[in-house]
């Protein structure tokens, strides 16, 4: 296990729980707590061990609680900016990773908290999870892709209401709105989001990438593009082992062993 001061980074088998771990401010995100993401989001991207990544808050109280208000108070416009900045590019990593990403959502997901869980491909939460956009009621918008990753999961009839009113909302509505795709116990919370992972790492590695660069990319294009840009990436597959073990496995009646090649 690595530990930073803010940030625990574990690998099992194959899978990688990052559990952000600053519970006296609610594992708020300053900083430090930033920069530590972005040096275990870096190595887990490097790491072709890992084939899968869980998120998680420390604690049984938070996931995240927000951008840390405290180290924001004084921020002059410039220093909003690149503090901003410095939180998009933890989150488009994130966003960006080779390994899909499952949040385990294990209590309040507010400002930046929201905004990291839906920088993650698959978001679960256990029945304790809270969801907000509450930057208004402090004076400032989002400023880690709320404005815009939210309205592209949920809409923007529903993006706009949690944006404009700050209100909370609880797991079971987060589920009935899209945002996780399941609610469990708290106790579930990381068994749920472990077998989900190893039924991922389980899977064709290099399928997976390409499953995941496919569709993030091509959510970003018009759909003749995109199914243009899906028929190279399905092009590719047939250039790897994997792809030649899984359909050979599958005519022989066995389950196929994938390398990632
Ligand atoms: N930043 C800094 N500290 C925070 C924090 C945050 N976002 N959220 C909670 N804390 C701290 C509290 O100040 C408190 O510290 P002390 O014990 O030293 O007083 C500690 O965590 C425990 O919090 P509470 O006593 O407030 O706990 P509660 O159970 O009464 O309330 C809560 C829980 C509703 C989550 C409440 O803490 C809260 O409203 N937090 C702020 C949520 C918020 O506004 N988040 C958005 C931040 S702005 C943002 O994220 C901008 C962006 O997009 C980049």
């Amino acid at each position: 296990m690595h530990a930073m001061n803010n940030v625990r980074f574990e690998k099992k088998g194959a899978v990688a729980v990052v559990t952000i771990d600053r519970p006296k401010a609610l594992n708020a995100l300053n900083f430090e707590t930033l920069k530590e993401l972005q040096c275990f989001f870096y190595e887990i991207d490097m790491d072709r061990e890992i084939g899968a990544v869980i998120l998680t808050g420390g604690g049984d109280k938070a996931f995240v609680a927000g951008a840390d208000i405290a180290h924001m108070q004084e921020l002059d416009a410039r220093a909003g900016a690149e503090f901003a900045e410095l939180g998009h590019q933890v989150m488009s990593a994130l966003e960006n990773l080779n390994q899909p990403v499952i949040a385990a959502v294990n209590g309040f997901a507010l400002g930046g908290g929201c905004e990291l869980a839906i920088s993650c491909d698959i978001r679960i939460a256990s029945e304790n999870a809270r969801f907000g956009q509450p930057e208004v009621n402090l004076g400032v918008i989002p400023g880690f892709g709320g404005t815009q990753r939210l309205p592209r999961i949920i809409g923007r009839g529903l993006a706009a209401e949690l944006l404009f009113t700050g209100d909370m909302i609880d797991a079971t509505e987060a589920h009935r709105i899209g945002l996780v795709n399941k609610v469990v116990l708290a106790e579930q919370l990381l068994p749920t989001c472990m077998t989900m992972a190893e039924k991922i790492t389980s899977k064709g590695p290099v399928a997976i990438r390409l499953c995941k660069e496919t569709m993030k990319n091509g959510l970003e294009m018009d759909i003749g593009r995109a199914c243009r840009y899906e028929a190279v990436q399905f092009g590719q597959c047939f250039a790897t082992s994997d792809q030649k073990e899984g359909m050979k496995a599958f005519l022989e009646k066995r389950r196929a062993e994938f390398t990632g090649e």
